[in-house]
């Protein structure tokens, strides 16, 4: 038997940073998806096949059974643990320990860019292993165990990014708990740095700045906090489509110079932000941890205008849709 299952990368819409001190955030899957094959093998091992897992500056070669890699070993060896810990989880919830399991990845999402690859992997290859396994489960249950492998191999995470990438859509999310808001066609352009910032580092610096200067950050992040909040009325609300990306627009450039504030831009997120608002988007910000990785802009019926912009500023645009769909069994093979 063979199962193939995939999973959404995700931007976060509003709320990176403050999320981490209990403000909520808002999160959306967008339609890059990581796709797994999961079948057994006689060995009783776990094998990992990555065919194509879109490292930045990295080569992966095969030839027969050698894999040669080249450039960013770190990175690549960083998936792969996610995807290990994955089926390890998985095997012991269907009391299968010692199966040979082997799985082949392919991906469309930048790893390290901010947009949720290793969650994605995460969740597809749960999705793919409990299939071949016959284990029952519910996308939250899938992202719930997402959040577990991201906790092994992260030591910290709030766990939005597997939850998300489970079940699809838009996501609401304050101190655990999730709330799935409804659909809604945002027309966005992800504009990727081609760098990426550690959301580790990124996260602790801003815990000293805090620390050091309570008085001046504790307001900034009181302020994130209630952008979200204001972005959900938004987005639940039934005003006009262009009233609700007016103003969705604008609480996005404000987030945006928080984010600024709190020192997690970079010259080159601000240029393509800049940039992208020059070519008629209507907000830009950065989504994720900030450092590198991205940033997305809302562009109603400018969308090629903002991708042109954002490449001249020496980015690489990503015209892309909000996925409604989480993980999807897509093929199961006798
Ligand atoms: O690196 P990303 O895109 O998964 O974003 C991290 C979001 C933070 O709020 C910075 C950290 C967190 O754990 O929520």
């Amino acid at each position: 038997m063979r199962v193939l299952a995939s999973a959404p990368a995700k931007i976060i819409l509003f709320g990176e940073h403050s999320v981490v001190y209990g403000k909520p955030a808002i999160a959306a899957a967008i339609d890059l998806r990581t796709y797994v094959w999961a079948e057994f093998n006689d060995s009783g091992a776990i094998k990992i096949e990555a065919r194509d897992i879109r490292v930045p500056g990295l080569t992966v070669s095969f030839s027969e059974d050698e894999i040669y890699f080249e450039s960013d070993y770190g990175r690549a060896a960083e998936v792969l643990s996610y995807v290990r810990q994955a089926i390890e989880l998985v095997r012991d919830e269907a009391d299968a320990n010692g199966r040979g399991i082997t799985v082949s990845i392919t991906s469309q999402i930048p790893v390290g860019a901010g947009l949720g690859s290793s969650a994605a992997v995460a969740v597809a290859t749960i999705g793919a292993v409990s299939k071949l396994l016959g284990l029952e489960l519910t996308k939250e249950e899938i992202g719930k165990l997402g959040h577990r492998v991201e906790l092994l191999v992260q030591g910290a995470s709030s766990g939005i990014d597997p939850t998300v990438s489970a079940i699809g859509g838009f996501i609401h999310y304050e101190k655990g708990n999730f709330e799935h808001l409804p659909f809604m066609e945002l027309p966005i352009v992800v504009g990727y740095t081609g760098s990426s910032g550690s959301t580790r580092e990124l996260v602790a610096m801003v815990k000293q700045t805090r620390e050091e200067m309570p008085d001046v950050i504790e307001p900034i992040l009181a302020a994130m906090g209630r952008i979200v909040g204001r972005a959900r009325d938004v987005l639940l609300s039934d005003l006009d489509e262009e009233v609700r990306f007016a103003r969705l627009g604008r609480l996005m450039n404000i987030n945006h110079g928080l984010l600024d504030a709190l020192g997690v831009s970079t010259k080159k997120l601000s240029e393509l932000v800049y940039a992208a608002r020059t070519a008629g988007a209507l907000g830009a910000k950065i989504t994720g941890a900030g450092g590198g990785g991205c940033m997305y802009a809302l562009a109603p019926e400018k969308q090629s205008e903002v991708a042109t912009a954002i490449t001249i500023a020496g980015g690489t645009p990503m015209i892309t849709r909000i996925s409604g769909e989480g993980l999807r069994v897509e093929e199961v093979l006798p």
